[in-house]
């Protein structure tokens, strides 16, 4: 029998729930919930011709286009398919087996995920009992010089953000650490370090169309960096990772910044309003900056998950982590969708229990190392 790399033995395997969704409130997996500006939609379908079915996919101009609207130089950006290929490109650029990914822990998993393919190892720094970022002892871990150190900002599954002095610290005390900055909820927090690529020779940023632009299943995103890193990571990765329909759309959504705008405001309200019936009902969360919360729902949370898959509302349930038992992050959708959502809440109250809230909060900050993706 032919044997893959050890890399790919060790690999856990990797099962989303992500079968039958459509149709069914989806609250599970942070997308834009309502749909991309209608706009994209029609450029699509004019895009969709045979003859231009039949050209790969020409980057220069979308490049071009996109630079100007993140203010960018087109040397600064590389078109991706997704943040996801955004982090194999990282990994296919700098990692090499037996290299260090330095991450703050519980965060998303597909930064490990690359970097274990490449035969990296990952050095994890759990996130303090206030869901502050680690600074101290991340900063103590740089002394050691990972090859490189993942933060998303604002960070899943807890949607906290990190304070940008942080940011500088952190840039500052590891130059030649790579430090990717992953943007992908920045419509919903409003803070960036984008601009900061021309400063921090180790700086990486990236941003998706996946989730306030509604584009998730074109998978689109951009990496940022200064022109020499990024011509590195362009080296790194797929030449043809992006396609044309996804790169039309993008160029089509970015002329209408108000739609974007829009979403991202009435996910903000409805996630404050829908905060405050946690704390009326009693409910554990993280405060959250980005467009899901983190919620502790007690032992009863696969119960509670399950009953509302059944009534066609999807939320994460993270209790299949051994440290992060009894929580289900819930994305945040439209005025309408949350209003939905908060009365099956009502409905299921008998079944919440949170006896042991207190308790389960602090155990949160335990790193899990099932390997699933969130
Ligand atoms: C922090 C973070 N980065 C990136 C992504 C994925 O983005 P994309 O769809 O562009 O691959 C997600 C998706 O959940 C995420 O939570």
């Amino acid at each position: 029998m032919i044997r893959p790399r050890p890399a790919i033995e060790r690999l856990q395997k990797y099962r989303p729930p992500l079968e039958g969704r459509g149709g069914k409130l989806r609250f599970d997996f942070n997308e834009n919930t309502v749909g991309c500006a209608p706009e994209v939609i029609r450029t699509l379908r004019r895009s969709l011709t045979a003859e231009g079915m039949t050209r790969y996919p020409e980057y220069d101009e979308a490049r071009t286009i996109l630079a100007e609207y993140f203010k960018v130089a087109k040397e600064e950006l590389l078109l991706t398919n997704g943040t996801d290929d955004a982090i194999q490109a990282i990994c296919n650029t700098f990692v090499e087996p037996g290299d260090i990914l330095l991450q703050p822990a519980p965060t998303f998993p597909v930064y490990k995920f690359f970097h274990e393919v490449a035969g990296g190892e990952v050095v994890r720094i759990p996130y303090d009992e206030h869901f502050r970022l680690p600074l101290k002892p991340l900063l103590a871990a740089l002394k050691k010089h990972p090859r490189w150190l993942a933060l998303a900002n604002p960070n899943n599954p807890t949607g906290t953000i990190i304070p940008q002095k942080d940011l500088r610290t952190i840039l500052r005390a590891a130059p030649k650490t790579v430090v990717l900055v992953d943007e992908a909820y920045f419509d919903f927090s409003g803070e960036t370090v984008l601009s900061w690529i021309a400063k921090y020779s180790n700086l990486v940023v990236t941003r998706t169309f996946s989730k306030a632009f509604g584009l998730a299943a074109l998978r689109m995103g951009c990496i940022f960096a200064n022109a020499g890193l990024v011509e590195w990571m362009h080296r790194g990765q797929n030449p043809f990772a992006v396609n044309s329909l996804a790169m039309a759309a993008a160029c089509e959504a970015i002329k209408h910044p108000g739609y974007v705008r829009h979403y991202a405001g009435e996910i903000r309200a409805n996630r404050k309003q829908f905060c405050r019936l946690l704390d009326v009902m009693g409910i554990p969360y993280v405060p959250s900056s980005s467009n899901f919360v983190l919620t502790r729902f007690g032992d009863r949370a696969p119960e509670i998950g399950r009953h509302l898959r059944e009534i066609g509302i999807l939320v994460r349930d993270w209790s299949y982590d051994p440290h992060l038992r009894g929580y289900l992050r819930i994305t945040i959708g439209s005025t309408k969708q949350t209003r939905r959502l908060v009365k099956a809440l009502h409905i299921m109250e008998p079944l919440l229990d949170l006896r042991d809230g207190a308790r389960a909060w602090k155990n949160f900050v335990t790193y899990s190392s099932t390997g699933w993706f969130a």
